[in-house]
Parts: structure tokens; C-alpha cells; sequence
């Protein structure tokens, strides 16, 4: 199979004054491409920490950890920009869009760091941005700004940034947390439609319900249990 994400002895260490808090102690993990995996554990028990890891946004104190194979510790800060830009769509609970942006221009947004033969002309970017949308369903807000949505569609917007630059894997915190039931059922829905159309998801969660249909995988103090 293809492990598009492998961590092998992962430890992440925080230093708070004199006291070390180790929020991963040694974890494994194993994403084969393709797959859906829900990362389901007690509040503080490194689910974000994991994520942040595998995103690129945060590096581990310890242990190897490999995208499509290839270590993020031997990439300078250019080539992690580049692969997370390339390769990661990221959903938030708190959604994270710019409040000044159009959706269509929020959408828009991480178009504008691809490089070298991946650059897009300004035409190109409205043209995919515009697709996007029309994926999540928002074709009629394309003009809104994101404080005239309700919270789900301003998560559906957020997966449109996802998925706008084709990312291998899309890595989601909570994506339902401030979501009411209707529209949870809708995001995650969607959230399984990108995956069957060939984008590997992992979504941390609180919600079991959430997690139908997925690999899940159980933290409890920085290693995974099952
Ligand atoms: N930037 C940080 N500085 C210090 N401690 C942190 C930091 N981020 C997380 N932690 C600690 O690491 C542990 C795991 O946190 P986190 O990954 O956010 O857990 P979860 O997402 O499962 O709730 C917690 O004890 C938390 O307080
Ligand atoms: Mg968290």
C-alpha cells in the first residue's frame, strides 16, 4: 500500500518554565493513501498536536515523520511551504476565514502560494476558486462575506480552500465541533464525498457519530491505544 503519512516514535515536548509537558510520548501512525481515519481521544490528549505534525505547521522533538515518503526534517523552511501549499487542504472548528474576503476570494486565498510551474494567472485562480465553491454548494454566496453566513457554511466554504489546490490529504480539527446537528451531518457528508473522489482525510473528533464509515484511531496521553 501507499503510506502517504508515517510517524514513526513521535514525541512532542513542551517546555513551560521549569515543568515539561510531553504532549506526544513515542506515538505511531500510519495513513494509507485513500483513506478516511477519524482521531477520536480525551481533551488534551495530543490530537492537535498530531495534526499540527502531520500539517507541517508544528515539528516533533523526536521521531521521523514522512509525507509520500519523503522525511519533513530534511526540507528547508522553502520546501515544507511548498509541500504543505502542494499536498495539505486544512479545516479548523473555528473555520479561520478571512472576515474582509469574499468567499470567493477566501476560497481564492492558497492559490496564491503555489510556485514555480504551479503558479496560476488570475483568471485561472477565479476559475478554480469558482469550482470549488460550486462543489460545497455556495454558487449563490459567492459574494458574501463570511459574517453573512451561517456556521456551517462557513465550514463549507473552508473546505473549498481545502481542496482548492487538489491536495493529496486534507487534515480537519474538530471540523464539527461549533456545528448543530444538521449541519455536522452535512459536512461530514461532504467530507466523504472528497474522500470518495480520492483525497485522504483525517479528521480529529469529538463526536462518535461522526465517525461512521471511518478508520478510528484512539489517543490517550500521546500514543495511539487502538
Ligand atoms: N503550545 C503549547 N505549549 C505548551 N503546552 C502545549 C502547547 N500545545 C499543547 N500543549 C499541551 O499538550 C497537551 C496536548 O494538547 P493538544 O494536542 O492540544 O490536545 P487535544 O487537541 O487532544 O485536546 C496538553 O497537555 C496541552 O496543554
Ligand atoms: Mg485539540
Amino acid at each position: 500500500m501507499n503510506g502517504l503519512i508515517k510517524g514513526e516514535g513521535l514525541w512532542k515536548t513542551y517546555k513551560l518554565d521549569s515543568t515539561e509537558v510531553h504532549a506526544l510520548r513515542g506515538l505511531n501512525i500510519s495513513v494509507d493513501e485513500g483513506e478516511f481515519v477519524s482521531i477520536m481521544g480525551p481533551s488534551g490528549s495530543g490530537k492537535s498536536t498530531l495534526l499540527n505534525m502531520i500539517g507541517g505547521l508544528d515539528t516533533p522533538t523526536q521521531g521521523d515523520l514522512f509525507i509520500d515518503g519523503k522525511n519533513i526534517s530534511s526540507m528547508n523552511d522553502g520546501e515544507l511551504t511548498r509541500m504543505r501549499a502542494e499536498n495539505i487542504g486544512y479545516i479548523f472548528q473555528t473555520f479561520n476565514l478571512l472576515p474582509a474576503l469574499s468567499v470567493r476570494d477566501n476560497v481564492g486565498f492558497p492559490m496564491r502560494n503555489l510556485t514555480g510551474d504551479k503558479k496560476m494567472d488570475k483568471s485561472s485562480r477565479i476559475k478554480r476558486a469558482e469550482e470549488c465553491i460550486e462543489i460545497v454548494g455556495l454558487t449563490p454566496r459567492m459574494n458574501y462575506l463570511p459574517s453573512k453566513l451561517s456556521g456551517g457554511e462557513r465550514q463549507r466554504v473552508a473546505i473549498a480552500r481545502a481542496l482548492v489546490n487538489h491536495p493529496k490529504f486534507i487534515l480537519a480539527d474538530e471540523p464539527t465541533g461549533n456545528l448543530d446537528s444538521e449541519a455536522t451531518e452535512n459536512i461530514i457528508n461532504l467530507l466523504h464525498q472528497v474522500n470518495d473522489e480520492g483525497t485522504t482525510v483525517v479528521m480529529v473528533t469529538h463526536d462518535v457519530d461522526t465517525t461512521k464509515n471511518t478508520r478510528v484511531m484512539k489517543i490517550r496521553d500521546g500514543v495511539i491505544e487502538e
